[in-house]
């Protein structure tokens, strides 16, 4: 297909490229674990080129390859690989880059899990360093480099408090000191950023947000040069083995049908909320890079073509009793930990926290009680400012 075509025409259009499907508009699914061959020297030709020809399903499935190559386009990438979920892509996209002893610079608010894969399973089990910054200051970066330091592990905007990366400058750095830079771009989607133009060398997703959308997939991406994807597939793809499969390859491919308009509504939603939430009095601050407010607001407009749906606020009141009424009473928004799907969601940082952690302890890592993240869904805006506001009142 003509790549000079938009990208929304790119996600709805792929007859052109299964002619011989017997003119099916949905491409199959090849639910199959393996592929046969008609002689010795068909298998024997197939294995020399293992990447491009599907022989077993851990490898190359034509459905699952069908929905990276779209992806792919998307990200304006050469190549990408789909995972089992997101955190899959994430640990075989570290480990990629990665040896014993190596040095990562990353960022104190990437997250969590992303967090505790460095400090419990790559530090104690491969002697990896870590420096974490703020990534909000490229001298920090800089001071940070050692003749070890393999990865800059980068998330923008990243979680909780959605702070970005200046993701031109990291790339020109890191390639003057032949360090090579990832970035967990699912906030953004690759609609709305996109850190390969801008010389990343590895992008990331976690599929199970807004590229899936619908809350009903698990699934992870990863995107970049087809030399770094092509050594990924038979490395950390084939080996660690978290590959996806080809039922939730489908169910990817129809929700990328419907990005660029489900990413549309969800940042309308979004703005009018963090609008709404930014001048209500009972709202002590909004985290949104779609806020004219926000702090880093230049830096967004410039590396970024959107905002999607998912920010944090804080609520003035430290009383546990009065943050709960607010989160137990609201009728639209469900309480869940996912987010970038077609419904609303909330979720409060503190629960999580208030097991392992005084709110003392939290405070000091930036969190309050009061802090909530929601997922601005697909609803009537007007429904979701009405159920925000009916909930915030019961707390004056
Ligand atoms: C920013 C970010 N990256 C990665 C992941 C991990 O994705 P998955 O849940 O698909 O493993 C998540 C999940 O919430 C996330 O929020």
């Amino acid at each position: 297909m003509d790549s000079k075509r938009h990208l929304n025409t790119l996600m709805v259009h792929d007859k052109d490229q299964y002619h011989d499907q017997f003119g099916a508009v949905v491409p199959p699914t090849y639910q199959n674990s393996l592929f046969t061959f008609s002689s010795w020297e068909a298998i024997e030709q197939a294995f020399e080129d293992k990447i491009n020809n599907s022989i077993y399903s851990r490898g190359k499935n034509p459905t699952v390859a069908f929905v990276e190559q779209k992806i792919a386009s998307l990200a304006e990438g050469d190549k990408s690989k789909l995972f089992a979920s997101g955190m899959a892509a994430v640990s075989a996209g570290i480990l990629h880059f990665v040896s014993a002893g190596d040095h990562i610079i990353t960022l104190k608010n990437i997250y969590g899990p992303s967090i505790s894969l460095i400090n419990d399973f790559l530090i104690p089990k491969m002697n990896i360093e870590v420096s974490y910054v703020s990534g909000t200051d490229i001298d920090e970066i800089i001071s940070e480099i050692k003749p070890n330091t393999r990865l800059i592990y980068l998330e923008s905007p990243s979680s909780v408090v959605f702070r970005l990366q200046n993701l031109q400058q990291i790339a020109v750095i890191a390639k003057k000191y032949n360090i090579a830079t990832a970035i967990d771009n699912t906030w953004a989607t690759p609609l709305f950023q996109k850190p390969l133009s801008l010389g990343i060398d590895l992008e990331i997703h976690s599929c199970s947000k807004y590229l899936g959308g619908h809350s009903d997939i698990v699934s992870g991406v990863l995107i970049g040069g087809e030399t770094l994807i092509d050594a990924i597939h038979v490395r950390e793809y084939e080996l660690l083995g978290a590959k996806m499969a080809p039922t939730e390859a489908s169910l990817l491919l129809r929700s990328l049908r419907t990005l660029d308009l489900r990413m549309a509504r969800h940042q309308d939603n979004a703005l009018k909320i963090a609008e709404f939430l930014n001048s209500h009095p009972q709202v002590a601050l909004v985290n949104y890079p779609g806020l004219a407010s926000f702090p880093q607001s230049a830096l967004a407009q410039q590396q970024m073509s959107g905002f999607s749906g998912l920010m944090s606020f804080r609520l003035k009141t430290d009383d546990l009793v009065k943050i709960k009424t607010f989160f137990n009473n609201l009728e639209l928004f469900q309480i869940g930990v996912s987010w970038g799907g077609h419904e609303s969601l909330i979720y409060a940082p503190a629960i999580s926290c208030l097991k392992e952690q005084s709110p003392e302890q939290f405070k000091k890592m930036g969190i309050s009680l009061g802090d909530m993240r929601i997922s601005v869904g697909l609803e009537n805006v007007d429904d979701l400012l009405l159920d925000l506001s009916q909930a915030l009142k019961l707390i004056e």
